[in-house]
């Protein structure tokens, strides 16, 4: 094979790539854009802030885990065309686990405190004192970690989060989707106090 032609081909594939990962950041960006187009409140909450201190699986703390569940959940209702709130569907995901305590710490760890059966109820209490919530959101806090949770998602919302919960936790547990360790607290405090 002439060399020319070698290098040709290297270069289209080069290019092609180029392009690939060019769309995959668009696309990022855009979910991005419309995640705080719906919840710049929550996402500015220093409450929720607070969710960078503990991880949730993996080394990805809770903070990142209800993003990529939010981001998975739009993406999948615009992909598969479901129709359905958005607006409601980013809000209730980013809150879904919002029990805002550290679950791998010892106290949380007996069998009376089974966090996978009982966070749910711990996180809609939670977002209950801060924000007004939907019936929407507020089924897809209750209902996320259904079969656990018995009754079953009443919403296609609900059903969506559930359905990206599991998939971005698997990511998560296998480290097929990396994060970057919990926030220490004192340097939590030090970046919200430089950004402010
Ligand atoms: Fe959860
Ligand atoms: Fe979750």
């Amino acid at each position: 094979m002439k060399k020319g032609t070698i290098r040709q081909r290297a270069r289209e594939r080069h290019e092609k790539h180029a392009l690939r990962w060019q769309r995959h950041l668009e696309r990022q960006r855009d979910l991005n854009n419309k995640i705080k187009a719906a919840a710049s409140d929550i996402l500015k909450s220093p409450q929720f802030r607070s969710t960078r201190r503990h991880i949730q699986h993996g080394n990805v703390t809770v903070n990142n885990h209800c993003l990529n569940v939010a981001k998975y959940s739009l993406a999948i209702s615009e992909k598969l065309h479901i129709s359905c709130s958005r607006e409601e569907l980013i809000r209730g995901a980013l809150l879904h686990d919002y029990f805002l305590y550290d679950w791998h710490a010892k106290e949380h760890v007996p069998v009376y405190k089974l966090h996978g059966f009982f966070h749910p109820g711990v996180a809609l209490k939670n977002a209950l004192e801060e924000y007004e919530l939907t019936p929407r959101e507020r089924d897809i806090i209750k209902k996320h970690m259904w079969p656990l949770t018995v009754v079953p998602p009443t919403c296609r919302e609900a059903w969506i989060v559930t359905m990206a919960d599991k998939w971005c936790s698997l990511l998560e547990t296998f480290r097929i989707y990396r994060g970057h360790g919990a926030l220490r607290y004192d340097r939590e405090e030090e970046s919200v106090s430089t950004t402010a």
